[in-house]
């Protein structure tokens, strides 16, 4: 921390003559304004002033000289915080929330004056204020999205959303999901007071609203003042709250992930207690999370990770950045027609090819959907959806593909298909063309065969729904080149997906990895435990799909038919594929019971138009051994945990992943890995006991659950010698 003597001052005082003070938040060490140790102290050293001249000043404006408004807690000290500092962290958060409360309470006007992105600790500081006027900018972004780092509001946002809007409010519109909105939608969900287009405009407005009201002061500061629908002393509360939306339940329900409890807890102790206890409620359950594990894993994964995998940690070096302009999309199914649409959203021409013209059309026929839907939400406008539209050009003919430099295959899951299609197309795209394969399973090696430039060949794996799935798992085959590396590489980015980059390998990580979780699960149903069980225990984990529904979508005989060409490729090698348990029992559903998924119409599940309706009550009839003692849901959920992290360590092992942030974030983005885990890597390193900790437990499950269960050579190794997995060297 800085002390007094080298404090550098982040707040700028401009005072004119009618008293009007506006401070600008600009600290000079950084691109944006962040809650470090001199903003604390430049704060209260404002308060000081403010309360010494109080008599001269007639209103005050928080304002900045970056481009973010304020961009909240400093992540790196945040990450720091351990037991050991527990209670400087909470003596330091009491210091800002007592400078914002000696402001808002000195009697004279005080609004926010918000120009771009004022996201935690920066909304929080527009709270603070009697009025938030916020500028319509590109990117600016509202909210306080805490929760999503594991964390609490802890600048006085939980006290004072909870006090503006209401409990039920505060939490469903702020806090549990940490919603970022734009500025618009912020006014629409009462998080400002007013919008406008122009930076003039906003000071204008700023003036305005302190030439408007000399005397102002926070509604809970007024006398007789009551939180908006009632506090849980009052009987009526209850029946007031609303019902949580599933995916909050989901969250709720997460065992392992602390944040939405604490902050629900902060909000309804908070209310019933007067501001300034409220807010030493908000420090206290904010410190129990900052010095805890979660918090730490997922600053990491969403802070430090992703700006590594985004900024271009695996991207070769030395190469110059190239955009696409024109794309080929070859297959308009459910893939093709994903890729087409972030493809065209992102400004690039797109020409989607399938088999005949009505096909293709068909392809382009999901983004007119999709972008009817964001129509009618109010999410775009006629003329975006039109000019996104007009460059999707649907095809069947292959000269229509001229001067495309990059082409995407989507095409059946077929080498020989892809081949042709390739062969097809080479000669009309552009001599240089990026050439790309979706394919989920095949080796990239193998599929580059058939192009006449297997350097200019790579797989780019797309997760599905496209429009939703933010990750995009690049796979280098043996002759694919560097440049065709970081050409791919650039793509992704001028699409705005996460991109990681793998080896190639069968499945190369992400479907792989999940197929460990999905077979974890089936092998459990095949050990007589009740499937809602399982089920309840990949929820309460943290996994955003459950096991046996997520195998009905993706159905029982693809994995089945992985498994079959990658057994016989190994064996054709010389190595031998152990059996898993889960074989078995997906042999059973397909075979015996004919039940292969939700397209087939029944699989775990039973099926009415295609809606998922119960699990398949024959599933206890054949498989569940009544009488037996529940399982512990740790047990069940470690075992899905452990079986797919133990995989990533053997991807590791076989050079299949060479990035830690890449792993993690891939794991957490592509393939569901409980987030609070900070990533499958991740998930290990902050294991109880660390690596040896983790490791011990492995063999605890390999000597109850199998060989699959031991762990591989590079963890022992790893535990030996005290190292955790990451990328610092
Ligand atoms: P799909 O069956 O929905 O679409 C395939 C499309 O390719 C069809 O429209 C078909 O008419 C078209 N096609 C067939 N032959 C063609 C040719 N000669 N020229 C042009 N188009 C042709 O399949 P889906 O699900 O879109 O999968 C496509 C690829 O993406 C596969 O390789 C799959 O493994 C991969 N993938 C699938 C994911 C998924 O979740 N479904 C996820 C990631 C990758």
């Amino acid at each position: 921390m800085s002390t007094a003597t080298s404090h550098t001052n982040t707040i700028r005082w401009e005072q004119d003559d009618t008293g009007l003070v506006t401070l600008v938040l600009d600290d000079p060490n950084q691109s944006a304004n962040t809650m470090n140790a001199d903003f604390i102290q430049s704060l209260t050293a404002v308060a000081d002033r403010l309360e010494a001249e109080r008599d001269g000043v007639r209103g005050v404006v928080f304002a900045s000289a970056k481009k973010t408004f304020f961009a909240g807690g400093d992540l790196h000290d945040l990450i720091r915080i351990d037991r050991e500092h527990a209670r400087e962290a909470f003596d330091t958060g009491l210091a800002v929330k007592r400078a914002l409360r000696r402001i808002e309470t000195l009697g004279v006007p005080v609004v926010a004056a918000i120009n771009g992105a004022a996201l935690g600790g920066g909304y929080e500081i527009a709270l603070a204020c009697h009025h938030r006027v916020a500028l319509d900018a590109p990117g600016a972004k509202i909210g306080l999205p805490e929760v999503t780092l594991g964390l609490l509001p802890a600048g006085g946002g939980v006290t004072r959303t909870v006090r503006l809007m209401g409990i039920a409010d505060a939490l469903l519109k702020v806090l549990l999901q940490g919603t970022q909105y734009r500025p618009r939608r912020a006014l629409e969900n009462g998080l400002v007071h007013e919008v406008v287009g122009t930076e003039e405009e906003l000071r204008a407005a700023a003036r305005a609203f302190v030439d408007a009201h000399p005397e102002s002061r926070q509604p809970w500061d007024e006398p007789g003042y009551r939180i908006p629908g009632g506090t849980p002393a009052n009987p009526r509360f209850a029946a007031n709250l609303p019902a949580f939306p599933a995916n909050l339940q989901k969250q709720l329900n997460g065992a392992p992930f602390p944040a939405p409890r604490a902050i629900m807890a902060a909000a309804v102790e908070g209310s019933q207690v007067d501001f300034e206890t409220a807010q030493v409620v908000e420090a206290r359950y904010f410190v129990d999370l900052a010095v805890g594990q979660t918090a730490k894993n997922m600053i990491q994964a969403f802070f430090f990770d992703l700006q590594a995998v985004n900024a271009g940690r695996s991207r070769p070096d030395g190469i110059a950045e190239r955009r696409v302009s024109k794309v080929a999309v070859l297959g308009a199914g459910m893939m093709g027609a994903g890729i087409a649409y972030a493809c065209a959203r992102a400004g690039i021409e797109v020409v989607l090819k399938d088999v005949s013209a009505e096909a293709a059309e068909k392809g382009k026929a999901y983004s007119a959907g999709l972008l009817d839907k964001q129509l009618a939400k109010g999410r775009t406008t006629e003329e975006k959806r039109d000019a996104l539209l007009a460059r999707i050009t649907p095809a069947a003919d292959p000269a229509e593909l001229a001067g495309c430099d990059a082409v995407i295959e989507a095409v059946f899951e077929d080498p020989a298909l892809k081949h042709k299609v390739f062969q097809e197309i080479q000669d009309t795209v552009a001599p240089d063309a990026l050439l790309c394969s979706n394919t989920s399973t095949l080796p990239i090696t193998l599929l580059a065969e058939g192009v006449d430039r297997p350097r200019d060949f790579i797989g780019l794996h797309f997760f599905s729904p496209v429009d939703r799935m933010p990750l995009v798992e690049i796979v280098r085959g043996e002759r694919t080149g560097d440049e065709a590396l970081a050409r791919a590489f650039d793509l992704v980015r001028q699409i705005s997906k996460t991109p990681i980059v793998v080896n190639d390998s069968r499945g190369f990580f992400t479907s792989r990895v999940i197929g460990h979780f999905i077979n974890e699960g089936v092998a459990m149903v095949g050990e007589g435990i009740e499937p809602a069980t399982v089920e309840q225990a990949a929820a309460q984990a943290g996994y955003p799909a459950k096991v046996l529904s997520l195998l009905d979508e993706l159905t029982l005989t693809l994995p089945r038919k992985i498994r079959n060409e990658t057994r016989a490729a190994v064996e054709a090698a010389g190595g031998s594929y152990p059996v898993h348990p889960a074989e078995a029992v997906i042999d059973r559903m397909v075979d015996e019971f004919g039940r292969t998924g939700r397209a087939g119409g029944a699989g775990f599940y039973d099926y009415e138009d295609g809606r998922r309706t119960r699990l398949w009550p024959g599933l206890r009839e054949h498989f569940t051994k009544a009488g037996q003692d529940p399982p512990a849901l740790r047990e069940l959920q470690e075992r899905m945990l452990f079986a797919e992290a133990l995989d990533t360590v053997r991807l590791v092992e076989e050079g299949v992943l060479t990035s830690v942030a890449d792993a993690n974030i891939g794991s957490i983005l592509g393939i569901g890995f409980p987030a609070w885990t900070g990533g499958v890597l991740q998930y290990i390193n902050g294991y109880e006991g660390g690596l040896p900790g983790f490791a011990a437990r492995a063999r605890e499950l390999a000597a109850a659950y199998g060989e699959r269960f031991e762990p591989p050579a590079l963890l022992l190794r790893k535990a030996e010698q005290g190292e955790r997995f990451t990328d610092d060297a």
